[in-house]
């Protein structure tokens, strides 16, 4: 429908209490809801924010806006408003999660004018009235009542205006950024070898060894290795590290790639213990591309992809499939129908993974690893069957099958614990949390516990949102990532409401446990449904050098065969990736806030420190950054362009300055250390 005529229809007539004037009914909904900024998902019209009709205690409203706190959305009322009226709080579609609760707030001219109260899951909606007479500006505020943002899912329903004159307009909350064409700042690898990724790599005693040694340069690249433990073999065409070390220990290992043009070589340290996954895992996930409609062919072509687009030579390793493996409880969708497990319970996938083994196998022979996911619950997000009582044989059917990571999401089993009965037909995917720590800690010991069991490395990825404050158990329970929030779209709102707010995981993140704001959102994504991603280069830039600097589990979400060279030379970047990969495997934190510039710090195992200068304004930041004393540092400094891998003047800690010009919503990514 053409939006005049939408907005034509938002209008209707109406008597006015005013007096003699004719009022006006606007309709907030009819207004441009897009303009609302808000801590999860995007704003709703006439819907909740998962897209379900707007429900408040058991009742159904047709029209109004659904949001999720924090919120915000600011109306200029351009003269004339008289009221504003709503049915406010928090959507059914929680399904009474005692972690939602909202307050609803109206300010008008910067004055509160109404204020709901904290209200709760399931409490009827609130009748908001508020007189607008002289009031200009309007802000619609939903606040997380002060216990977070998590299922704070909230509807402002039946929300309208009264109008005498003139025509609310809603007002965004930045203007629209100018218009930015990809630009390349990764120099192309040289033809010479380079040893690129991590400096360490862990296995467990007995478990299968397979390391690809990733190198760019011209090919023929020939491998070789000093030191190589007994019990490991290296292809010297393909760098491919396998076999078995029984022993724990570390081996101090001197890796070599040769062409007709040079050489290179790499300290790199094995190290055979408890502990995998020593640097955050790198690699790819179905889910932000194909969601439901992945395929066996997609995740082999995905694989190919890897090793084709160059990827692989710069340390990209996992090839993990999602949700939609398996058969779908309710789906219509043949390929999707089936039997969940066989009669011995062994888990079945769905026609579309005919090889699951076959699978796992021609992703080890390109040198690359195979993820899964399932859920702790009698079914996975999206319907599909999950884990819950054969956890211990789902353990055992992956590593039979060669899968080396599970990404183990909360769906449907938060309904049990809560208490609800896990056979119920029907029993809600989301919304529902534990009792207490305790209840959210223990499917994850389970799993964590049967994982381990197997005679794989099967790196554990927790998906539980970071409840319970995840990043102070996970670690505990052989947990190796965790997410930390809910999921990631495409939108500046999205990326900077996650990526900027991950300081109170970061010091628990270490070699082994890795904090995880969640997978990549470069390149062609769109959850089954593929689209360039909406953000611009420079938030582009800001989004890589940022999950880089948190030490986050780099999970590319788009179909790499569709791969455009501006999204690889995000992807390439091997001094961009080395923070990421560094072995001392600290998170950066926020050190400072300038205005809208914020400066994150993260040490460096060889003593050096990397700084991303972030700008989270709409015009470009300038900055003679004269503060690297204040950060502690001291002498003459080094410092590296890392996206341009080029070296700026030396500057002194004491009274040294650093121009800095940050685009909007960019970054500068520097690598600080002791001049020689
Ligand atoms: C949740 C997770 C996503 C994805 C889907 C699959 O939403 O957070 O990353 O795994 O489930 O249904």
């Amino acid at each position: 429908m053409n939006s005049r005529f939408a907005y034509a229809l938002g209008f209707s007539l109406a008597w006015s209490t005013a007096g003699m004037a004719t009022a006006e009914t606007v309709w907030l909904d009819d207004l441009n809801l897009a303009a609302a900024t808000q801590g999860w998902g995007d704003p709703h019209k006439n819907q909740s924010v998962e897209g379900h009709p707007l429900t408040i205690g058991g009742k159904r409203f047709e029209r109004g806006f659904g949001t999720h706190a924090a919120g915000l959305l600011r109306v200029n009322l351009d003269g004339g408003a008289q009221k504003f009226s709503a049915s406010v709080g928090v959507d059914d579609e929680v399904n009474g999660n005692a972690a939602s609760s909202v307050e609803f707030i109206v300010r008008g001219d910067g004055r509160v004018l109404w204020q709901s109260g904290a209200m709760r899951a399931g409490a009827p909606a609130k009748d908001c009235e508020v007189d607008l007479a002289g009031v200009k500006s309007l802000v619609l505020e939903v606040s997380d009542a002060g216990d977070g943002e998590n299922f704070d899912h909230a509807d402002w329903a039946d929300a309208k205006f009264e109008t005498a004159a003139g025509r609310p307009a809603t007002v965004p909350a930045e203007p629209p950024l100018a218009f930015v064409a990809p630009y390349m700042l990764t120099p192309a690898a040289p033809a010479t070898p380079r040893i690129n990724g991590a400096n360490v790599f862990g296995v467990r005693p007995g478990s299968p060894f397979l390391f690809t040694i990733p190198a760019t340069g011209d090919r023929p690249i020939k491998f070789s290795a000093i030191h190589l433990p007994h019990g490991l073999k290296l292809d010297s065409v393909t760098g491919q590290i396998t076999g078995t070390l029984n022993k724990p220990g570390q081996y101090l290992v001197t890796l070599r790639a040769k062409n007709s043009l040079g050489e290179a070589e790499k300290p790199f340290r094995i190290v055979v213990g408890n502990q995998i996954a020593l640097t955050p895992p790198m690699g790819w996930n179905s889910w932000n591309c194909f969601a439901g409609a992945v395929s066996e062919e997609m995740v082999k072509s995905a694989a190919d992809a890897m090793v084709k687009s160059g990827l692989i030579n710069h340390g990209w390793t996992y090839i993990n499939v999602d949700d939609y493996w398996q058969n779908h409880r309710d789906s219509q969708d043949p390929t999707l129908r089936g039997p969940f497990r066989n009669r011995d319970g062994v888990i079945v996938p769905n026609s579309r993974f005919p090889d699951m083994k076959g699978m796992a196998d021609y992703i080890h022979n390109l040198g690359l690893k195979a993820g899964l996911y399932s859920s702790p619950g009698p079914w996975t997000c999206g319907g599909c069957a999950a884990s819950w009582q054969h956890e211990e044989q789902d353990a055992q059917t992956y590593a039979k099958w060669g899968f080396d990571y599970l990404k183990y999401d909360w769906c449907s089993y938060g309904e049990i614990a809560a208490g609800g009965d896990p056979n119920a037909k029907n029993i809600p995917l989301w919304g529902k949390t534990a009792k207490d720590d305790a209840g959210a800690i223990f499917p994850y010991q389970v799993m964590g516990k049967f994982l381990r069991e197997q005679n794989r490395d099967i790196v554990f990825s927790l998906c539980q949102y970071g409840m319970a404050d995840v990043w102070k158990w996970g670690g505990s329970v052989n947990g190796n990532c965790w997410r930390t929030t809910g999921d990631i779209v495409d939108t500046w709102k999205s990326l900077s409401g996650i990526g900027f707010k991950q300081d109170q995981a970061a010091p628990f993140a270490q070699p082994g446990n890795w904090n995880d704001p969640d997978m990549l959102i470069v390149g062609q994504v769109g959850w089954g449904n593929l689209h360039p991603s909406r953000l611009n280069p420079d938030e582009q830039y800001t989004h890589i050098s940022l999950w880089c600097l948190l030490s986050a589990p780099l999970l590319i979400g788009c179909d790499m065969t569709k791969f455009d060279d501006f999204t690889l030379s995000l992807l390439e970047n091997d001094e961009v990736l080395a923070l990421d990969q560094d072995e001392l495997g600290k998170e950066a934190m926020c050190v400072l806030k300038d205005g809208d510039v914020r400066v994150y710090e993260k040490d460096l195992a060889d003593g050096g420190c990397a700084l991303g200068f972030f700008n989270l304004g709409p015009a470009a930041a300038n900055r003679q950054f004269n503060q690297l004393a204040t950060l502690g540092f001291k002498g003459k400094l080094r410092v590296r362009d890392l996206w341009r891998q080029s070296n700026l003047p030396d500057v002194d800690a004491a009274n040294g300055i650093l121009p800095l010009t940050i685009p909007a919503h960019g970054v500068v990514l520097y690598k600080i250390t002791a001049a020689k």
